[in-house]
């Protein structure tokens, strides 16, 4: 129990699903209709004056018990049990992005987002939103924090703490109380963090979404998105955007994701355990410039690390061999998985088709992306070090990296030099690390670079 004699998240996420039959998980109820048993139900329920069960593009009873989790994980005591916090579900995160977006902003409306959005979220603003004649502008995070009248005259505000790519956190409390004195909305996508980390509807936020597919569900079986929020702003996505654009998520993958749900908490745990300590290590390694992955308290309301960080490699390191040297990680996009992966940025920075948010705001070619799984972390650090080491060039011995719980030690070749050795952000045109960017520590073997 919490100081206020709350259950905690992982408590309650661990509460037996209850419909009398001794069942601790729900039933699946794969029907797409439900009866009734008489004309008066029928009517009533047509007329709006009962909430039973009808048709499962609107309604499913599976469906509706991960909602209820989801509003408890995010609301706290604000979700439980029919409180003024719910949640709906959505066949993808996109679908609830885009159905979330749809049913709160018309033609004519301002939206300002933050850069380095994930993808599709800026393709579906660029490509559908604004040909409807909805205005969107990009901000960075620091215009959104310090800026109090960038919010004056728009509706909406879509937020990522952190942003894709780079990570970058935000102040929520700060910026909701700029959009609060703006009567602008805020939404913000917490798929990163997820209600282990961070609960921004606590932190003054509207509207809460995921994919569902990263971390809520951590076993990248199913594709599914949620959205949180006050009552009443649920209420006009369930009478609008999810019965007309029909994206509703399947009681199938609603089973799935509440079975997710109650291991959330402990693999977050994992997750950041192992996140910390690739974070310590890559910071000592000279082939490393940054490493983005905000941690615990780099913004308020944030208490820990995910699994998905980004790496940006000097000038030595081959990414194309190292994505090829790797065999615990996999190649892939998505993330939040049990399974450890690696998108090199360059793989996203040439996408063909419309422009993506990458690509837009600019993300360096030699940025990695890792998403840290649940294997033993001292295998994946092994992985990743033997495969800097034959996609560096370098050979000796100035490039040490601490591998393995024995102490052991990993030679990182060093006597071909390579072009960067020796010059960490000396030279080139760094930018200044911010919040949850690790600039390298000067490694110990630094000084011997080119010997
Ligand atoms: C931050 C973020 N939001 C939303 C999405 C979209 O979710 P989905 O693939 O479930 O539609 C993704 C997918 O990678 C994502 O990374």
């Amino acid at each position: 129990m919490s100081e206020h004699g709350e259950p905690r998240l992982e408590t309650l996420m661990a509460a037996a699903f209850d419909d009398g039959s001794g069942s601790v998980t729900p039933p699946i109820y794969q029907t797409s209709l439900f009866t009734f048993a008489s004309y008066a139900d029928f009517a009533d329920r047509m007329a709006g004056l009962s909430d039973t069960a009808l048709y499962t593009r609107v309604q499913n009873p599976t469906v509706a018990a991960f909602e209820a989790m989801m509003a408890e994980a995010e609301g706290g005591a604000e979700g439980r049990a029919g409180g003024s916090v719910a949640a709906v579900g959505f066949a993808s995160g996109m679908a609830a992005i885009s159905s979330t977006l749809l049913a709160l902003v018309k033609p004519g409306d301002q939206v300002a987002c933050v850069e380095h959005v994930y993808p599709d979220a800026y393709r579906l603003f660029e490509r559908l939103l604004v040909p409807f004649g909805i205005a969107v502008s990009y901000h960075p995070v620091s215009a959104f924090e310090d800026d109090p009248g960038l919010l004056a005259g728009v509706t909406l505000a879509y937020l990522e703490s952190p942003s894709s790519a780079v990570f970058q956190p935000m102040n929520l409390p700060k910026v909701a109380a700029h959009a609060r004195r703006h009567s602008c909305l805020t939404v913000i996508d917490n798929s990163w963090a997820t209600p282990v980390f961070q609960r921004p509807l606590g932190l003054g936020i509207d509207i809460v979404l995921h994919s569902a597919s990263k971390y809520i569900s951590g076993h990248s079986d199913t594709v599914a998105g949620v959205v949180i929020a006050r009552r009443e702003l649920i209420g006009r996505l369930r009478d609008l955007t999810l019965p007309l654009l029909g994206a509703k998520l399947a009681p199938f993958e609603a089973w799935l994701l509440v079975r997710g749900l109650r291991t959330l908490g402990a693999r977050m745990r994992q997750h950041q355990a192992t996140a910390d300590l690739f974070v310590d290590r890559l910071s000592q390694l000279p082939c490393v410039t940054r490493v983005h992955s905000p941690g615990p308290n780099s913004v308020p309301g944030l208490t820990g690390r995910s699994g998905l960080l980004s790496i940006e490699f000097d000038e030595s390191v081959d990414i194309p061999r190292l994505a090829d040297s790797v065999s615990l990680f996999r190649l892939g996009v998505s993330w939040g998985g049990f399974e450890s992966l690696l998108l090199p940025a360059s793989v996203t920075l040439a996408q063909a088709g419309p422009k993506n948010s990458m690509q837009r705001f600019g993300v360096s070619d030699r940025l990695v992306r890792l998403s840290l799984g649940l294997e033993n972390a001292e295998d994946l650090w092994a992985d990743l070090s033997r495969a800097l080491q034959s996609s560096t060039g370098r050979t000796g011995a100035d490039h040490t990296v601490k591998q393995g719980g024995d102490d052991e030690e990993t030679a990182f070749n060093a006597d071909h030099r390579g072009p960067l050795d020796g010059h960490l952000g000396a030279g080139r045109d760094q930018p200044q690390a911010g919040r949850g960017d690790h600039q390298p520590r000067a490694h110990p073997g630094a000084a011997t670079n080119g010997r």
